[in-house]
């Protein structure tokens, strides 16, 4: 059976080293972002007879327009991963309910609706392989991201509860948590000074994160689990 796997925010930063790394190791890969050109040529990147997706995750038609797309074009799905997500950081009283919203569709109901179409692809298949990047902030908190926190700790409730739900389909369901790490998500933030309270004294690299959401997709007795990768940051907030 082809390895199908379907990266929700595949583009750039975390999503676009996990394909690259996924893409080295023969997976058939469906790139999906918001902007179809910009899709396109992060899978011609990759080399090989990948294709591209454009569609945004908080749309529950489009999710599952995409995942017809993706099944009438590269097969059936049968690894998912979700990273695509934004945040809005500011202090709770400054935050407009308009930024609340966003952030939970994208972060949580974003992933929600694309698990709820893989698993139904899965579940015909026998199984399948699902990891959901979340955040550290979704397990200890963060000041100044009380919204992005909740849209990320709702995501660890949702895929351990998913991943009792579907686990007798053999379909497994894991989370990998990155704190600081290097794209345009953290490109503003004052690293100097936030680097001094990671043990391990710097951000991550993209690469490093895909290392822990390949090890998770693979390993076949591993669900419901959150995978921490920080430089031991949890270890001091
Ligand atoms: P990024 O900003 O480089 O990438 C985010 C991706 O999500 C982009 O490809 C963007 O197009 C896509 N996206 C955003 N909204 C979308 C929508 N409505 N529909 C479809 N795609 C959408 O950021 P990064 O860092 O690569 O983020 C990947 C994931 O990792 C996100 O879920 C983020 O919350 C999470 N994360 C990142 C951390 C970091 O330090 N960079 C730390 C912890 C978690």
């Amino acid at each position: 059976m082809d390895k199908v796997c379907a990266v929700f925010g595949g583009s750039r930063g975390i999503g676009r080293a996990v394909a690259q790394l996924m893409a080295r190791k023969g997976y058939r890969l469906a790139i999906v972002a918001r902007d179809l050109d910009v899709a396109k040529a992060a899978a011609a990147g990759l080399g090989g007879d990948h294709l591209a997706f454009s569609c945004d995750v908080a749309k529950e038609h489009e999710v599952q327009s995409t995942f017809e797309e993706i099944e009438k074009n590269l097969g059936r799905v049968n690894f998912l991963v979700n990273a695509a997500g934004i945040n809005r950081d500011n202090l709770l009283v400054r935050t407009n309910t308009e930024d609340m919203i966003c952030q939970l569709h994208t972060n949580l109901l974003g992933s929600m609706l694309t698990c709820k179409a893989a698993v139904r692809t899965m579940i015909q298949q026998h199984g399948g392989s699902i990891v959901n990047v979340g955040s550290i902030t979704g397990l200890k908190g963060n000041s100044g991201q009380t919204v992005y926190s909740a849209s990320k700790g709702g995501l660890v409730g949702f895929s351990r509860a998913l991943a009792k739900e579907v686990a007798r389909k053999k379909i497994r369901v894991n989370v990998v948590a990155p704190g600081f790490i290097h794209t345009d998500m953290t490109k503003n933030l004052k690293e100097e000074h936030l680097k001094r309270n990671i043990p391990l004294g710097r951000f991550g690299e993209p690469t490093e994160v895909a290392h822990a959401v390949v090890f998770l997709l693979e390993s076949p007795y591993i669900t419901g689990h959150v995978l921490v990768v920080d430089g031991g940051l949890q270890l001091v907030i």
